[in-house]
């Protein structure tokens, strides 16, 4: 019996007001709070809410902290198809979060960066809400298919439906990284709520299998049937398959 909510919403702006709805009222409830971030597409509808509603006045990021998922390795802050710099674009440059409490893994530390970034989650208390999007593979951050879960933060492979689903935001496929850092599906797992954002008729079959299929390491995102406060918001297209 999973504890799995899912939200159905029309369209990619109905879902992402729905996902920005919970996010605010995570920040409204907790000033403070720890969010966990995601970059990709999928989001950042959702931060043009967030955005929409902190220059209006209603919504106060001065007090949060937060985490980003994962980074290409090998790319730094200041690359523009860097995660960091996705993060400043995309919503910390236009919000009051104060610059300081924002934190993506560094593609450039080496392997040391994983203890320090699992030790920044713990010292932190923990996610109070996680956001994801969904890989078309399943995956969730950069955590690919594989024949076990992971744990903590960690320096993956990425596959080749990866790498090719991303490098529309590349020159070519080339310059696309073969590798990243990525937030283990433990830590994932120990965020206090997950908020996963999916949409378009190219997520439904993951979303079948992730949800509505057995608990499998090849389907990363299916360990989400496991967690205690998980909600899905995904539009039609998304659930065409369930
Ligand atoms: C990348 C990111 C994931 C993201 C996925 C889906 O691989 N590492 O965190 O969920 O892409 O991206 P999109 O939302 O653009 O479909």
């Amino acid at each position: 019996m999973t504890a799995m909510r899912i939200i159905r919403t029309k369209d990619y702006d109905a879902m992402s007001a729905a996902a920005a709805r919970l996010i605010a009222a995570q920040i409204t409830l907790k000033p403070n709070c720890v969010l966990g971030l995601a970059t990709g597409s999928s989001p950042v509808g959702a931060y043009q809410n967030l955005i929409a509603w902190n220059k209006a006045g209603e919504l106060d990021f001065s007090q949060v902290r937060s985490v980003n998922l994962d980074e290409y390795a090998g790319l730094t802050p200041d690359h523009d198809q860097s995660y960091a710099y996705f993060m400043r674009h995309n919503l910390f440059d236009h919000v009051n979060i104060d610059q300081k409490n924002t934190n993506v893994p560094s593609g450039v530390n080496g392997d040391e960066e994983c203890e320090r970034y699992d030790k920044l989650i713990a010292d932190f208390g923990g996610i109070d809400l996680q956001l994801l999007g969904l890989g078309v593979n399943g995956h969730i951050g950069f955590n690919e298919p594989d024949d076990h879960f992971s744990l903590g933060t960690h320096k993956v492979t990425l596959t080749e439906s990866t790498r090719e689903a991303n490098k529309r935001f590349f020159t070519s496929i080339d310059e696309v990284p073969t590798h990243a850092y990525t937030m283990g599906v433990r830590d994932i797992l120990q965020a206090r709520r997950v908020v996963m954002v999916a949409s378009g008729a190219n997520k439904a079959q993951a979303i079948k299998d992730a949800f509505f299929g057995p608990v499998t390491p090849q389907v990363p995102a299916s360990i989400l049937q496991y967690h205690p406060d998980f909600i899905l918001v995904a539009d039609e297209e998304a659930l065409s398959l369930i």
